[in-house]
This record gives C-alpha cells, sequence and structure tokens, in this order.
C-alpha cells in the first residue's frame, strides 16, 4: 500500500533513498523511516508525518557515508501511526531490518510462537513479526532466511530486507504488493513503484508473485519461492514520472477505479470463514453475546460515506432483522438524537477526519453509545475514538471523489450484515453463499471494468447535458445517490438521484430529451417496477441510459443505452452497478475538460463545520 526504496553500490545512498521516497509522497502516507549499514552496524532512522521530518530526524548523521540502505513510506493497516509503528523492523539484535508494504494476516499466530521462543515484541505492527521470523530462520544466509520465513506468512507483502552480517545485499520479495529492481552501474535499486528510481535508471525487472531477489551492487539473483531461478529479462521504460505516479492512468482517480479488484481483495482478506459461513470482526472488539443482543444501530457519515450507510440499512435489517437508522452527520449532531447505553452507532468515514462525522460520534458517545467505525485511515482521529471497528484496507485514495472507498466501505458493511445475520437466524448455508458471492466480485469488477470503452462511447454522447437524473430501487437506490454525487462533482452537471418509484411524484416535471435518465434496472425482485418506470421516462422522449444484468435480452430494446453488470447475489449488487456509473462520470468530467482529482471548491476531507 505504501512505498519502499532500496540502493546497493557506490554512491552515498542517503540521498538516493531519501529522494525516491520523495517521489512516492504522491501515493499518501503517515510516516517514513530508513535504515543504512555504517561500518558500525545498522543505523535507523524513523518519523512521524512528512519526509522532511526524517531528514531533521537524521540531524548530523545525514551526511552518513553508507552507500548501502533500506526506507519506506507507511500508510498503517496495524498500528497506529507513530514513531514506534514506523518502519524499518529489526530483529532484537538489530541485525536484520526490513520494510513491509501490504498485511500479513497471521501475524497474531507468528506472534504468539516468537514470543513462545523467547523475542521480545516492540511494536503493534504486524511487520515486525517478520523482522523476528527472518531472524529466527536466519542460519547464515539472509535469502534463505526470508524464504524460510516467508513460506510461514499468509497474507500480501512487498519487502526489502538488510543485515549488517550481510554488506552489500538487499533481498526483495514480492507477493501482492509490487516491487521492482531497477539495474544501474555498479548500482542496483529496489522499489515499490518505478518512480522511485526512474532519475537513476530506466532499465527495470518487476517481481512476480512469490519471488525472492537477491540484489548486490553488480548482480541480481531472482528465485521462486520453492528456490527454482528465473533468468531475468531487463525491461526499459520510456515513460515520464508523471504517468508512472498514476500507473499509465490519466487520474487518481481512474486509478483508484481500477484498483478496486484489489482493494475490495483486500478488504475481505483474512475475514472470511467459509466452513461457518461467517465474517471474521475481530476489531470489532464486540463479543458473539454482545453481537446477538444488539437491537437498535445508528450509522452516521457524509458525503458517499453516507451513501454507503443506507447500503448498509438495507443489509443489515435484511440479513440480521435489527432496526437501523441513517443519519446525516451534521444533522445528528445539532438534533437531540434518542441514543443510550443499547445504541450501536457506526461512524463510516475514509478519512477518518471529517469533523461532522467525528462530533456526531462523539455526541453519541456522551450519551453512552457503543461507537464504532467503519475507517479507511488506520490511525485517523474517528478510529481512535472510537470502541472498535473494521479498516476498510483501500489503501490511500488521492482522487477527491470516492470511488474505492465507496465500494471497500459497502463490502465490509454486508460483512458486518453477515455477522450480526449469523448471530441471529441465517443459516450456514445463507452465509456460505454470501460469502461465495463476495469473494467472486473483485473478477466481476474486472470484467466490468473491461468494457470502459462502450462506456466512454456512452458519455460521449452525454456529455454536453446540463441536467441528469438517477434512478434505483431497493439497495441499489443509494447506487443512484452516490453516480448522481459522482456526476455533479467533478463534471459540475447538475444531477439528482431519486427512488425509481419517486418519479411520478415530481420530477417526472423534468424529463425531456434534454435531460438523460440513468436507470439501476437489474433482474431483481422490483425489476418489472422499473422498467415501468423506464416506459414513463420514454413515453416523454427521455433518453434512457439503464444499468443491467447481464442476459436481461429484453432490457435493450426499451432503453437508448444499456451497461450491462454480472450476475450477483442481489444484497452484492451495489458493488458492481456503481462501477459503471463511476467510468460514466469520470469520461464526462474529463470531456468537458474539468479538473478530475481535484473538482472546484472540494476537499478530499472536510475537517471543518
Ligand atoms: C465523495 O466523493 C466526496 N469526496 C465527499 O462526499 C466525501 O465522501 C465526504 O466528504 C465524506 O468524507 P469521509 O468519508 O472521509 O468522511
Ligand atoms: N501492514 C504494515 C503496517 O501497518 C505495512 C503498511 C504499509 O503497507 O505501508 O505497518
Amino acid at each position: 500500500m505504501c512505498g519502499i526504496v532500496g540502493y546497493v553500490g557506490s554512491r552515498k545512498a542517503l540521498p538516493i533513498l531519501i529522494n525516491g521516497l520523495k517521489r512516492l509522497e504522491y501515493r499518501g502516507y503517515d510516516s517514513a523511516g530508513l535504515a543504512l549499514l555504517q561500518d558500525d552496524g545498522l543505523l535507523i532512522s524513523k518519523s512521524v508525518g512528512k519526509i522532511k521530518h526524517l531528514e531533521d530526524a537524521l540531524g548530523d548523521r545525514s551526511n552518513s557515508q553508507a552507500s548501502h540502505g533500506i526506507a519506506h513510506t507507511r500508510w498503517a493497516t496495524h498500528g497506529e501511526p507513530n514513531y514506534v509503528n514506523a518502519h524499518p523492523h529489526t530483529d532484537n539484535n538489530c541485525e536484520i531490518a526490513l520494510v513491509h508494504n501490504g498485511i500479513i494476516e497471521n501475524y497474531r499466530t507468528l506472534r504468539e510462537y516468537l514470543v513462545r521462543q523467547g523475542y521480545i515484541i516492540k511494536t503493534d505492527t504486524d511487520t515486525e513479526i517478520l523482522a523476528h521470523l527472518i531472524h529466527f530462520s536466519y542460519q547464515g544466509d539472509l535469502v534463505e532466511a526470508v524464504r524460510g520465513a516467508l513460506t510461514q506468512v499468509e497474507g500480501a507483502y512487498g519487502i526489502a530486507v538488510v543485515s549488517s552480517l550481510h554488506p552489500d545485499l538487499i533481498v526483495a520479495a514480492r507477493k501482492g504488493s509490487p516491487l521492482v529492481i531497477g539495474q544501474g552501474v555498479d548500482e542496483n535499486f529496489v522499489a515499490s513503484d518505478v518512480s522511485a528510481m526512474l532519475e537513476h535508471t530506466n532499465r527495470v525487472v518487476y517481481l512476480d508473485d512469490d519471488e525472492i531477489a537477491a540484489v548486490t551492487p553488480n548482480t541480481f539473483e531472482i528465485t521462486h519461492i520453492d528456490r527454482t531461478r528465473r533468468d531475468p529479462q531487463v525491461e526499459e521504460i520510456s515513460w515520464t514520472l508523471d504517468m508512472i505516479e498514476k500507473e499509465g492512468f490519466d487520474h487518481f482517480m481512474l486509478k483508484e477505479i481500477h484498483e478496486q479488484p484489489t482493494t475490495i481483495r483486500n478488504a475481505i482478506r483474512g475475514r472470511l470463514n467459509f466452513e461457518e459461513g461467517i465474517a471474521r470482526l475481530n476489531g470489532l472488539n464486540l463479543q458473539y453475546d454482545e453481537l446477538r443482543t444488539i437491537s437498535r444501530i445508528i450509522i452516521t457519515a457524509c458525503g458517499t460515506s453516507w451513501h454507503s450507510a443506507l447500503i448498509g440499512k438495507y443489509l443489515i435489517e435484511e440479513i440480521a432483522r435489527v432496526p437501523v437508522e441513517v443519519e446525516y452527520a451534521s444533522e445528528f449532531r445539532y438534533r437531540s438524537p434518542i441514543v443510550d447505553s443499547q445504541t450501536v452507532l457506526f461512524a463510516i468515514s475514509q478519512s477518518g477526519e471529517t469533523a461532522d462525522t467525528l462530533a456526531a460520534m462523539r455526541e453519541a458517545k456522551k450519551h453512552g453509545a457503543t461507537v464504532l467505525g467503519i475507517v479507511n485511515a488506520v490511525g485517523s482521529t474517528i478510529a481512535r475514538e472510537s470502541h472498535g471497528g473494521v479498516y476498510i484496507h483501500a489503501g490511500p485514495e488521492i482522487g477527491v471523489a470516492s470511488t474505492k472507498a465507496f465500494t471497500s466501505q459497502v463490502m465490509v458493511l454486508t460483512l458486518i450484515a453477515n455477522l450480526l445475520g449469523r448471530m441471529r437466524n441465517w443459516s450456514v448455508a445463507q452465509g456460505r453463499e454470501m460469502i461465495e458471492a463476495v469473494e467472486a466480485i473483485p473478477a466481476q469488477i474486472e470484467s466490468i471494468l473491461a468494457n470502459e470503452d462502450a462506456i466512454k462511447a456512452i458519455a460521449d454522447a452525454y456529455h454536453q447535458a446540463t441536467n441528469f437524473l438517477y434512478l434505483g430501487r431497493g439497495i441499489n437506490f443509494p447506487v443512484a445517490l452516490e453516480g448522481a454525487l459522482k456526476l455533479k462533482e467533478i463534471s459540475y452537471i447538475h444531477a439528482e438521484g431519486y427512488p425509481a418509484a419517486e418519479m411520478k411524484h415530481g420530477p417526472i416535471a423534468l424529463i425531456d430529451e434534454n435531460m438523460p435518465v440513468v436507470v439501476i434496472a437489474l433482474k431483481d425482485p422490483v425489476y418489472d417496477k422499473v422498467m415501468s418506470n423506464i416506459a414513463e421516462v420514454r413515453a416523454r422522449n427521455g433518453r434512457v441510459i439503464a444499468i443491467a444484468t447481464e442476459g436481461d435480452t429484453e432490457i435493450a430494446d426499451r432503453v437508448n443505452e444499456v451497461i450491462y453488470i454480472p450476475h450477483t447475489h442481489r444484497l452484492l449488487t451495489p458493488c458492481l452497478a456503481v462501477i459503471p456509473l463511476q467510468l460514466l462520470s469520470y469520461h464526462i468530467a474529463v470531456m468537458r475538460d474539468c479538473s478530475v482529482d481535484q473538482p472546484r471548491n472540494l476537499a478530499k476531507s472536510v475537517t471543518v463545520e
């Protein structure tokens, strides 16, 4: 999720490492650190906040002559973003230093084992456990020690490892989190992103999953974790730096839309127990009997997060039969809400810093409620002040218009609904059916993304409209709201979302050939009702863009445009139906020359009232 830079060669490592980290700053991070191999051992320096603070922390050590080291910018997933939890992490003798991107899923089990072996654990992170495990596996060969440790690890990682026992060697390994080797002259580089090394070399070798690299100033050897050797083909890349930071996408928003298969996998990673048909959400800090007795839930949020909250209501009420009220945080905080110790309040926030949501949560806490966070930014204020919660693990979301955070919020709410339902009347079979459908979602999103050109063509046909209407029913009514918000916030076109049936209570007066109507018309229990709404729109010369279920052969003749999405569990359709709406709004905004990543008047996190 964040940044790794490694250097081994004949030049001073420190400026190369620092400038490499600065090239990765765009990705967002909460802390940074580095390890240099000096004659007298490992020099470790870390800081919370920006890389400038890391430079300041170095002090007179900034003229280090070391020519070998690793560095990291952290986006915390396990353990607050503070000095102690910042990377690099070391073994107890400070002979091995490690930086890591990703999540070690089984770190608790490994931690217990290592403590029994006498290791002293100093931080709250999953990463530190891996440093001790490598030490535990070390018998003189650092590559083999890394290999031995990684065979015991479950989860996703990109790591770089150095040791004072092995001058001029960096061991890198990848599984699920990108790593690339840069080939220089009498020097080599390791990084999570080419942009960190592009000023030094454009000759690169991308590691594949389950590969381990031994990198020295003049060589690099790559083996699979099962020891089979790989004959690396060096690529010469011609991308510009700006292109690389967005990984070839024109905007961060588009990159983040395309990241959703990965971010959904990260949201569910280690949280599904298929055997029992149940989600595992230890972070809620609630025992099963507490979960079983919850009788009232409030979900509070703002903007896109409020839309995912509405979906959460449909999910939890239908699956767990627990009443859920959804509240705009800005309204809740100033009402005299009826809240007591029997109330559970979920605060949903990508940034974890939204002022209204934080105030609403504090208000509920004052009245004795149990407050739980559904947050992306680990260690953010909402996360720290809640009694528990679930991190969505979407990684830094740079585009102001929220996309990947929304789908991961909805996925986490789905897991919460499953857990509460299985505490009540939901059967193992129902739970398993849901889990199977959840596991298929990332690939289904990929199939929708593969259809982007068709969606772009529709954007081209409608990008000059001045008003849009978005209609949906049931669990996809909030998706209509989200689609309208996406369009208005990045293209500045006025757009409104409505329950489809509400049309005849006013909005239908707006319908004419100049007002495109986007309708979520999936094959579900209200399909026929939605088709009637579409007919009402067409009867008034309205132009209809339908989001439909693959295999629906009748809808194409009854609308102007149709975008198909794969069939899934009825309660999981929002994660799929929203993808075309994200792409439609993105391409319309681009065609209107709008500032997609930083729309006018908007901030990524509204930390003021
Ligand atoms: C959504 O695209 C907007 N960026 C905005 O509505 C956002 O969802 C809202 O400000 C809430 O932010 P949060 O999730 O960080 O609390
Ligand atoms: N899971 C690790 C941590 O929380 C790595 C986070 C990252 O990818 O930056 O420290």
